[in-house]
């Protein structure tokens, strides 16, 4: 069987090659990077994450060319792209839906590596750049949402910066410096910006380069949690793999497909998810003299909110805030099963992932909603429940009595 390799490249191709092996680069990291058969509906998000981020970089430049980062012009700048500039509604929409959407895209990608334990050995690298990506993407769009300098970027920004007030004897000097001024002014929206625009996503490329070349490097994992790269058979042939092309790249065209379906939909029919992704609050100008009655972030950041809110003391807070993201960071050394998909797990880390699941959607509806004295109590079991998966996994995933694994995949859905 003939492969692409085979072919001998002519014209610009070949000159190409010559000077720089470009055709072997694509072959191997693409064409015919060999993947696991059994690739479920798990297995649409990582494609579809560059996707979105990749409509995220461009409608990023083109709002650049018209936004003001000025506290004086950028909320009218923001509505003349709104209402004057040419398709500017539609431009705008995608990066403000569209930053909901790489939420959810990356959690969804996140819940895979949970099901599938995608971030034990050999992918623990894989699984730190993401962590390290997800910080990021949550700075990236605190930066941005500040941006419009609406209401709710103000005092959102206010919110989070003066958290940094809580850390003891530094707290008050460290959120200046952050912010480069005593309160949210031109100062920061000037430094948000140009973070926004220029470092955070550069990192973010080279991240991204290093989790995909990482990956690449030990083969994708699969649901069945079985390693499939020495799986050969008396021929020496890779055995339950197949070519990416076109195998993949035709279900990631179908994932694209019904991916903007349902995107379009919301940006031409409900831009702003229902007060979620674009807040009420958002649409009046930056006023530092008036209050808004609800401080709220964007919804995919509640559920770290409302863990900062259920603790009593702010500095407490703060640190439970910033510990739930970290914990994540430990994944691969708190989890001492040795089996990794879910499905040839104990009966006890299915509870305790659907527990941490059911936690974490709780806490971020809580997030959104003012806070009562009840709904303060149940965000603390919530975030309770959040904390005890990472710290009983450790204890009991060693000796929880797992199903046999099979040697060779098995379902193909
Ligand atoms: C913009 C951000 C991200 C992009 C563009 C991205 C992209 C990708 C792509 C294309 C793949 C291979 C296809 C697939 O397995 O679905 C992948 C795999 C993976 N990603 Fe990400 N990712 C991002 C963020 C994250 C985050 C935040 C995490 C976790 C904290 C993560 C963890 C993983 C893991 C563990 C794998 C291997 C999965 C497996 O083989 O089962 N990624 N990523």
């Amino acid at each position: 069987m003939s492969t692409t390799n085979d072919k001998t490249s002519t014209g610009l191709v070949a000159w190409l090659d010559e000077r720089l092996p470009f055709s072997a680069f694509l072959n191997k990291h693409l064409l015919e990077y060999k993947a696991p058969k059994n690739f479920n509906f798990w297995y649409y998000f990582g494609s579809l994450a560059l996707f979105v981020l990749i409509n995220q970089i461009v409608t990023g430049i083109w709002l650049a060319m018209f936004y003001k980062p000025m506290a004086t012009e950028a909320f009218n700048s923001v509505e003349y792209i709104m209402r004057d500039v040419n398709y500017g509604w539609l431009i705008r929409y995608m990066h403000s839906t569209g930053a909901s959407f790489f939420f959810i895209v990356i959690y969804l990608h996140m819940t895979r590596a949970f099901l599938y334990g995608s971030y034990k050995k050999p992918r623990e690298l894989v699984w730190l750049l993401g962590c390290f990506m997800f910080v990021l993407l949550i700075a990236e769009a605190f930066f941005g949402y500040l941006l419009p300098w609406g209401q709710m970027s103000f005092w959102g920004a206010k919110v989070i910066t003066s958290l940094f007030e809580a850390i003891p004897y530094i707290g008050t000097a460290l959120a200046e410096f952050i912010r480069g001024d005593f309160t949210v002014s031109d100062v920061v929206l000037n430094r948000f910006f140009s973070l926004h625009v220029a470092a955070i996503p550069m990192l973010f490329l080279g991240l991204v380069i290093f989790h995909l070349a990482a990956l690449h490097h030990v083969g994708s994992n699969n649901p069945d949690g079985i390693e499939t790269k020495n799986l050969v058979d008396e021929h020496n042939k890779p055995l339950d793999v197949v070519n990416f092309h076109p195998y993949y790249t035709v279900k990631d065209i179908f994932g694209f497909s019904v991916f903007l379906l349902i995107f379009f939909a919301f940006i031409f029919f409900q831009p702003e998810g229902f007060g979620l992704f674009l807040e009420a609050p958002n649409f009046l100008q930056a006023d530092p003299l008036v209050t808004p009655e609800h401080i709220a972030p964007v919804w995919y950041m509640t559920p770290f909110y409302a863990i900062l809110r259920a603790v009593p003391s702010k500095l407490g807070g703060v640190m439970a805030m910033f510990s739930a993201i970290g914990v994540l960071f430990f994944m691969p050394w708190l989890d001492r099963c040795p089996v990794k998909s879910i499905r040839y797990r104990g009966f006890i880390h299915k509870v305790m992932l659907s527990l941490f699941i059911a936690s974490f959607l709780i806490l971020g509806y809580l997030g959104t909603v003012p806070a009562t004295p009840t709904l303060t109590i149940v965000a603390r079991i919530a975030a309770i429940f959040y904390f005890s998966f990472f710290i009983l996994l450790p204890l009991y995933s060693k000796y929880e009595k797992t199903k046999p694994v099979p040697t060779r995949l098995t379902r193909s859905h």
